[in-house]
């Protein structure tokens, strides 16, 4: 673990990111309400991807507050410094975003109906992204080697913790009225479809010409075009100079670019062991 990073109940975080204050507020003083919507992820599995989507979904495909409010301020993230300061003034319902794991969630959630969105993504693409994110944010410590990180990612070695602990931590909650889980890939496949199985899980009607906004607004070339989507000011903060690298490739299956027939041996033994016992199947899991 780096000197950047510190421990909190057994997980890793960047001490650049937040502080253990922001994560106890989170965990013991966060007050979420009835109609709290939360965008939760690993990592690089979507994130921005869902913010914009939710976004677009409470605004009926009307994409100002998209391309004049950063994301970062529209579906802030719970365990991020200023969020206790923006509680105030956010209007019904609120939309958050987090990568925290089950374990380090809010306290007040327990027993709510508050709604949660899971977005997953192929852990071997979600590497991927994380290893260029990491060569650029000043939230990681410069990879030594594509090698390295990815015995940190299977080891859970990381900021937020193992890859595994959070799938199946949040997972333990597949099956209520109030999670709906995505991936990632469906997204890709069929966003329109997605988009309308999110609006019927947030009980929200759109109608045609909306959704079209909706696809075409999160679409990644539009995202790409639009600053707000990934906040450009936050990103000259965090990021070391370079290619944006909240909006890289945007495609599914990266990971066959990258990974050596080694090393994908490697990963699949680990994901076998530790996802054996686990009874949701994937898109990226064989039948
Ligand atoms: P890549 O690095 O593989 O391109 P997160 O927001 O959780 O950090 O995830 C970032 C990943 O989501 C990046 O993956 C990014 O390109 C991808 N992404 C964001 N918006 C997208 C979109 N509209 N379409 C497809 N991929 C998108």
């Amino acid at each position: 673990m780096s000197d950047e990073c510190f421990k909190y109940k057994g997980i890793q975080f960047s001490s650049r990111a937040l502080t253990v204050k922001d994560l106890e507020f989170v965990e013991k003083e966060f007050q979420v309400r009835e109609d709290d919507v939360f965008n939760i992820t690993y990592p690089k599995s979507g994130t921005i991807w869902m913010m914009e989507i939710l976004s677009l979904i409470y605004t009926d495909g009307d994409p100002t507050w998209c391309k004049t409010v950063p994301c970062w301020n529209r579906v802030p993230w719970i365990e991020a410094p200023a969020t206790e300061k923006q509680l105030q003034k956010k209007n019904c319902p609120r939309l958050f975003t987090s990568h925290l794991p089950r374990s380090h969630f809010c306290k007040s959630f327990s027993g709510s109906s508050a709604k949660i969105i899971y977005t997953v993504r192929n852990p071997k693409d979600a590497f991927v992204s994380l290893y260029y994110f990491a060569k650029r944010s000043i939230f990681f410590e410069e990879p030594e080697s594509f090698d390295l990180l990815l015995d940190k990612y299977l080891s859970g070695d990381l900021p937020y913790g193992s890859w595994f602990d959070h799938i199946k931590g949040w997972m333990e909650m597949m099956g209520k009225e109030n999670f709906l889980l995505n991936t990632y890939e469906d997204l890709q496949k069929d966003l329109r479809g997605s988009v309308k199985r999110i609006c019927k899980f947030l009980g929200r009607i759109l109608d045609d010409a909306a959704l079209d906004s909706v696809i075409e607004n999160a679409s990644f070339s539009n995202m790409h075009k639009n600053s707000m989507a990934y906040n450009i000011l936050w990103a000259d903060a965090i990021m070391k100079p370079g290619k944006n690298p909240f909006l890289r490739k945007g495609i599914s299956g990266d990971w066959k670019n990258h990974f050596s027939v080694a090393q994908c041996e490697y990963f699949d033994k680990v994901y076998k062991e530790k996802m054996c016992d686990f009874y949701v199947k994937f898109p990226w899991d064989s039948p």
